[in-house]
């Protein structure tokens, strides 16, 4: 009697051990020492100021008023204030996250800095380089910051970040890698040139893959956590919705997205999932953390009124005119355009990216709330770092 009683207390202790080593794998543990970001303007926190020193471009995200709310002044953010990294870097307890592209300061005067949080990400960035974009669609011009030149800097920038080999791995390893959201823009080149979703399928397959070799690399090089973002719903970007609509007539009655638009953004978040899949099943001890950006955003799309946004979803804040406030030929920045009195009503900042109030939200969404697969550990987060401490030590 006793024997079996000692024995069936030592089945549930065993079968709680394992839930709390199997819960260990499934959910990201430990805290992170740092965010090393790769990706596009979702994820730029200023690299523009950096290039517009060195280039005669006009750099919209510089022009006022890009950043008038939060930041009272542009800073290359493309939105109005903080973006999802920003509010990351915050609940991680981490100094916001500088631009690894700078005009001014070698890496070595950055190297401190860079310890706690490191962004190549730069706005208008493509997964696919540029040779292969150019060459696709010679009459647009693309920034030379794709995925694998944003790996390359990554590596040259690694020796004076951390040093020596075994410092390095475990400043990757104690990093959370941000990867994307990137392909956006890839997709943007077909979209404007007015090509059918059909002949812009095809790229999906080329771009999903650069993207999980990128991760693959980075596990490689000692990579311990990566959140890789899907891509937004683009049918219900005012942008799309002011240059495509035509072409693409059916709309969502719920939500006024253009359908085939948001379905391609799915056929892009899908295939990204299944390789993602691939990855974790080569690499079971690494935290692959898909970001749903897609279903997160959603929610506004879908009852704009239960998240504050009571001026809608669709219409952008700053801009010149027109039915979603979205002008291709004149942009938030540019003469004759305005800026909302109330950004925080507003999903849509400038007709491409979204407010201030839609990134925190979507932050939420994903760090905090269900939209990852696996769940994130919001343990890490300020509020309850302790918790996440205590777990770690445990296993
Ligand atoms: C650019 O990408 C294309 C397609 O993935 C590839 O064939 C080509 O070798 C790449 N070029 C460079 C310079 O990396
Ligand atoms: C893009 O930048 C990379 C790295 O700086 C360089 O090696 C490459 O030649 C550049 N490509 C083009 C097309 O300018
Ligand atoms: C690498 O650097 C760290 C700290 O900078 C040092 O403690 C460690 O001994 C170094 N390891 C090797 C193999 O040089
Ligand atoms: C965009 O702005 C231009 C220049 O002001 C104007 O001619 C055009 O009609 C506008 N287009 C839309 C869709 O509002």
């Amino acid at each position: 009697m006793t024997s079996s009683l000692s024995y069936s207390s030592l089945v549930v202790y065993f079968v709680i051990l394992m839930m709390v080593l199997r819960s260990g794998s499934l959910y990201a543990n430990g805290c992170y020492k740092s965010i090393i970001s790769f990706g596009d303007s979702l994820a730029d926190t200023g690299s523009q100021e950096e290039l517009s020193h060195i280039t005669d471009q006009l750099y919209q995200c510089l022009l006022s008023p890009y950043g008038e709310t939060f930041f009272h002044k542009p800073t290359g953010r493309c939105s109005n204030g903080r973006l999802i990294i920003d509010f990351l870097a915050e609940s991680l307890g981490l100094p916001m996250i500088q631009p690894f592209l700078h005009n001014k300061k070698t890496i070595d005067d950055r190297a401190v800095t860079f310890r706690q949080g490191v962004n190549y990400a730069v706005a208008g960035a493509t997964a696919l380089n540029s040779s292969f974009i150019e060459a696709e669609w010679p009459e647009r011009s693309v920034i030379n910051a794709s995925l694998e030149v944003q790996l390359t800097w990554f590596k040259e920038s690694l020796p004076s970040i951390c040093g020596n080999t075994s410092d390095c791995k475990s400043f990757i390893k104690s990093s959370l890698i941000l990867m994307g959201e990137i392909g956006g823009n890839d997709y943007s080149f077909p979209l404007f040139a007015g090509k059918s979703i059909d002949e812009f399928k095809q790229y999906v397959p080329l771009v999903t893959d650069t993207i999980i070799s990128t991760v693959n690399e980075l596990i490689e090089m000692g990579a311990q956590t990566l959140v890789v973002p899907g891509n937004f719903p683009i049918g219900c970007s005012s942008s799309y919705l002011t240059v495509r609509a035509s072409d693409y007539e059916e709309y969502d009655p719920t939500t006024g997205c253009l359908v085939s638009l948001n379905e391609f953004a799915e056929y892009h978040n899908n295939m990204l999932q299944k390789k993602l899949n691939m990855i974790r099943e080569l690499h079971p001890d690494v935290n692959l953390i898909y970001a749903d950006y897609y279903n997160a955003a959603m929610q506004f799309y879908r009852s704009p009124n239960a998240f504050g946004f009571t001026n809608g979803a669709l219409k952008a804040c700053c801009g010149a005119g027109g039915p979603f406030n979205y002008n291709v030929t004149v942009r938030c920045g540019g003469e004759s355009t305005t800026m909302c009195d109330q950004p925080d009503t507003y999903v849509n900042w400038d007709g491409v990216h979204l407010t201030e109030m839609a990134y925190k939200l979507i932050f939420e969404s994903i760090f905090q709330g269900s939209y990852t697969t696996p769940q994130f550990n919001s343990l890490c987060l300020t509020s309850a770092s302790q918790v996440g401490a205590r777990l770690s030590s445990l296993m």
